[in-house]
């Protein structure tokens, strides 16, 4: 059987993805600890930090009965020039899996293609497949929705910058045919390719989605999702001014104001209180977000079991 990467939510088609959110349910509910991939070993290669995506695989691999390796990027060979292509041969001769958060979406890309091993897009410049299966996980929970049919009427509404986190989720939604609001500042919307295939997507999912600079069409949102105004990467000289570009665009109590009664708000993490969300607001709805950083367990459980 051929390997099957997960680099971006679009290599997953809506079948898959409710299938892997079932077992990612059942992983939760029944705090199944398998044997399954006993003397198995996934690599995870994170040239950027990371608190949840690292410990979430490492955990789950173990908890599934394999063992997960740590390659410091420091410490590779690849750190003195051996190749993307060299380096995913040798690793696929040796591992099951391979974990990758890269600077650059182009390097996992590579990763995959010369791999003979499935490879995760553990968050790249443009995509975090991960986490938005996590995200569609934790909505499902706090709506009681069984099967992702019933999320159709929920009202999701992604604020704040147009980064890889968003256009997953406008990814994830566009492929479910969900009811989705990008919201981001003109000139953070996410790029025209990912706008258009989103959109291109929609028609045949039936997903309602709607693009926009206005922060009005929070209105009635039963979801309120954010994520930091500087992502991992962007090193901007005028950080004042960008701050002074969000700010219009913050989550806090005058914006909530607008939602649905029952609205969740939900968070990536890591999260910059008084930047794209309140101390305030964090700590209000710690229930959601919190429920959503555990999330990644299950759902990668699920991704683990898929792909391995
Ligand atoms: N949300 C997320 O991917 O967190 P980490 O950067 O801590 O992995
Ligand atoms: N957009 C953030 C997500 C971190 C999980 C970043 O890229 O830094």
């Amino acid at each position: 059987m051929a390997k099957k990467d997960l680099l971006s939510v679009y290599d997953l088609r809506a079948e898959e993805i409710s299938v892997l959110l079932e077992e990612a349910f059942k992983f939760k509910s029944d705090k199944k600890y398998l044997d399954v991939f006993k003397g198995r070993t996934l690599g995870m290669i994170f040239e950027n930090p990371s608190t949840r995506t690292r410990v979430s695989f490492s955990t789950a691999m173990i908890q599934l009965g394999g063992l997960p390796i740590s390659l410091d990027p420091e410490n590779l060979q690849r750190k003195r020039g051996e190749s993307i292509h060299d380096t995913a041969v040798v690793l696929s001769g040796y591992l099951d899996g391979l974990v990758i958060r890269a600077l650059r979406h182009c390097d996992t890309e590579e990763f995959a293609k010369f791999s003979t091993i499935p490879v995760v897009n553990a968050l790249s410049d443009r995509e975090h497949p991960c986490q938005s299966l996590a995200d569609i996980m934790t909505i499902m929970e706090f709506y009681k929705a069984k099967t992702v049919e019933n999320l159709k009427e929920i009202k999701i509404v992604y604020i704040g910058d147009g980064n890889n986190v968003a256009n997953s989720l406008l990814a994830v939604s566009a492929v479910l045919g969900l009811n989705f609001t990008l919201i981001s500042p003109q000139q953070y919307l996410p790029k025209k390719d990912i706008l258009d295939k989103a959109l291109e997507c929609a028609l045949s999912s039936g997903a309602k989605i709607k693009i926009t600079s206005n922060t009005s069409e929070i209105k009635d949102a039963d979801v309120v999702y954010t994520d930091v105004w500087f992502s991992m990467g962007i090193y901007e000289s005028k950080k004042e001014d960008r701050k002074r570009i969000f700010m219009p665009y913050q989550v806090n109590e005058a914006l909530l104001k607008k939602t649905s009664s029952r609205c969740i708000v939900l968070h990536c993490l890591p999260a910059v209180r008084g930047n794209e969300i309140t101390a305030e607001i964090m700590d209000k709805y710690g229930y959601s977000i919190f429920t959503q950083a555990e999330n990644r367990l299950y759902s990668q459980k699920a991704v683990l079991l898929r792909l391995l």
